[in-house]
C-alpha cells in the first residue's frame, strides 16, 4: 500500500539546505545542509537519482522526533483512533516515531499482537510505530505476561498504562525480569484506593466545583514504592506522565542512589493547571489521568524537566470519541489528544518561555527517549535512516481540534495560541507530511 511513496523515496536525492540543524544525538547545532538519498542520510549524493532542493531557511531540522507514550486504540477501539489516524496525527505533529500503549481490546499482551501492530504500521508507511507490551496478562495485574517473547516480536517496553500495577509482588517480578530486557517497565503510578472515584485533582478547585478529587499522593505513594522495588531488584523503571511533587522527590532519591529510574512529563501538565477545569466548566475535555495539578505543582514539574530530573516529554495522546467525552464529568473517560499540539506546547512553554535551549528541549523528545527505551539511532550521520522534522519555531497558530488528523478532538488546548509547529516530516527518506498536510502514502510524490 505504501509502495508509491516509498518507491519514490528510494529513487530520490533531497538536499535540505539553510535550516538550523539541532541534532541531540550527536550534539551538532548549527546551520548546514543535509543530503538524503534512497532513504538515508548521505555525505554526498551519488548522482544516480534526480536531486531536489528543499529551501529551509528559518526552520529547524530535528532528527527522530519521538513520542514514547501514545494510545492508538487498535485493535478493538477504532472508533476512538486507529493505526492510520494515529499515525497521521503523529506525522502532522512532526513525530517520526511513536510508542503505543497496550490498553487495547484485546490487550497487547502476546507477541502476535505486537508483531501485527508493527507490520500494520509498516504497511501504512507513515511513521514508525514501536509497540509497548502489557506487563500483566489482560492488564489484570495478576499474572506476568511473556515479556521476553513480546520483545522478540518488537516490543520496546512494558506497561499496564491506564491501570497501575498495584500488586507489589508482581511489580517486583516485572522489575527483576527487566534486567534481562532491552526496554523498561513503565508504570502508570496510582494507588487504586486513594484514587478511587476521583475525576480530578483534590484541592480548592475540586471542592469549589463539587467534583470528587484525588490527592497528588495517590501518585507519589506508588512512585515511592516503585523506586524502592527498583532498588531491591536492580530493574529498569520508567514513570509515565509524572505530575506530583512527591514523585519528584522519589525520583531524585532513586537517581542519587544510581538506580535505573527515569520519568516523563506531558505537555499538558507542563502548560496547564486544575484551574483549566473551572475555565472549561464541566466539560470533560480537561479530564485526564493523572489530573491537571495546581500551579505550584506545575511549576515544580517544569523545573524538574528544565534541570533534567525528568528527562523525557511524551504526550500521553489518549483520544476518545466526542460522545464519550460529552458525558457528565464524572462519567467521561480520562484522556486528551496530544500528538498535534505537543511540539507547539513544548516550544511555547519551555523554549519561548526561556527555560530550555532549543537543543536541550529537543533532546527530551529525541535522544533521551531513545536512550531509555534502549533503541539506537546515530543522529544525522551518513548511513542513518533519514527520519527528520522541519520545524518553524516562530509560527504562531491557534489550536483547532477540527483540523486534527486524530479522531480524538478532545483537548483543553483548543483555542490556545501556540508558538512553533512542525512544517514537514520525513520518515525513511519519504515525506509523510509537508506544510501541515499528511501525504497519502499511496500517492506518487
Ligand atoms: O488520561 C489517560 N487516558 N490516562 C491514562 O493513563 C490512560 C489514558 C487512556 O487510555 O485513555
Amino acid at each position: 500500500m505504501a509502495d508509491g511513496n516509498k518507491k519514490a523515496a528510494a529513487e530520490r536525492s533531497w538536499r535540505i539546505t539553510g535550516a538550523l540543524i539541532l541534532d541531540p544525538f550527536t550534539g551538532r547545532e548549527g546551520q548546514g545542509t543535509v543530503w538524503v538519498e534512497a532513504g538515508r542520510v548521505v555525505e554526498r549524493p551519488s548522482g544516480a537519482f534526480p536531486e531536489e532542493t528543499v529551501e529551509a531557511s528559518g526552520l529547524w531540522l530535528i532528527p527522530r522526533l519521538t513520542d514514547i507514550h501514545v494510545h492508538f486504540r487498535s485493535p478493538g477501539q477504532e472508533w476512538k483512533e486507529d493505526l492510520r489516524s494515529g499515525s497521521m496525527a503523529a506525522a502532522a505533529g512532526g513525530f517520526t516515531v511513536v510508542a503505543t500503549m497496550p490498553n487495547t481490546d484485546p490487550v497487547v499482551d502476546i507477541p502476535a499482537l505486537v508483531a501485527w501492530q508493527r507490520l500494520e504500521a509498516e504497511r501504512l508507511g507513515l511513521v514508525r510505530v514501536w509497540p509497548i507490551g502489557a506487563i500483566s496478562v489482560g492488564l489484570q495485574g495478576k499474572a506476568l505476561a511473556d515479556l521476553w517473547a513480546m520483545q522478540e516480536a518488537g516490543a520496546v517496553g512494558f506497561s499496564d498504562d491506564g491501570r497501575p500495577v498495584a500488586d507489589s509482588r508482581l511489580m517486583r517480578a516485572a522489575l527483576s525480569y527487566s534486567r534481562s530486557l532491552t526496554g523498561p517497565i513503565i508504570q502508570h503510578a496510582e494507588d487504586p484506593g486513594l484514587f478511587a472515584g476521583a475525576s480530578m485533582h483534590e484541592g480548592s478547585v475540586s471542592h469549589r466545583m463539587g467534583i470528587p478529587g484525588a490527592p497528588a499522593e495517590a501518585e507519589s505513594v506508588m512512585v515511592w514504592r516503585d523506586v524502592q522495588l527498583a532498588a531491591l531488584t536492580g530493574g529498569r523503571l520508567h514513570i509515565a506522565h509524572l505530575s506530583a511533587p512527591g514523585s519528584l522527590e522519589a525520583l531524585a532519591w532513586a537517581k542519587r542512589r544510581g538506580l535505573q529510574v527515569t520519568a516523563e512529563a506531558t505537555p499538558h501538565h507542563l502548560l496547564l493547571t486544575d484551574e483549566a477545569v473551572a475555565e472549561w466548566g464541566y466539560d470533560a475535555v480537561t479530564k485526564v489521568n493523572p489530573p491537571l495539578r495546581p500551579a505550584a505543582m506545575r511549576e515544580a514539574l517544569v523545573e524538574a524537566v528544565r534541570e533534567g530530573l525528568v528527562e523525557v516529554i511524551a504526550s500521553d495522546h489518549a483520544p476518545h470519541h466526542a460522545d464519550e467525552k460529552g458525558r457528565p464529568y464524572t462519567e467521561a473517560p480520562f484522556g486528551i489528544s496530544g500528538l498535534e499540539t505537543s511540539l507547539g506546547a513544548v516550544l511555547t512553554a519551555l523554549v519561548h518561555g526561556g527555560l530550555l535551549s532549543p537543543l536541550e528541549a529537543m533532546r527530551r523528545m529525541t535522544a533521551f527517549p531513545h536512550r531509555l527505551l534502549g533503541q539506537a539511532y546515530p543522529g544525522l550521520v551518513p548511513g542513518a535512516p533519514a527520519d527528520l522534522t522541519l520545524v518553524d519555531p516562530f509560527h504562531e497558530w491557534t489550536v483547532d481540534p477540527g483540523r486534527f488528523y486524530s479522531k480524538g478532538k478532545n483537548t483543553p488546548l483548543a483555542g490556545a495560541r501556540l508558538r512553533g509547529r512542525a512544517v514537514a516530516t520525513m520518515v525513511d527518506g519519504c515525506w509523510v507530511m509537508r506544510e501541515g498536510e499528511v501525504i497519502d502514502p499511496c500517492a506518487d510524490n
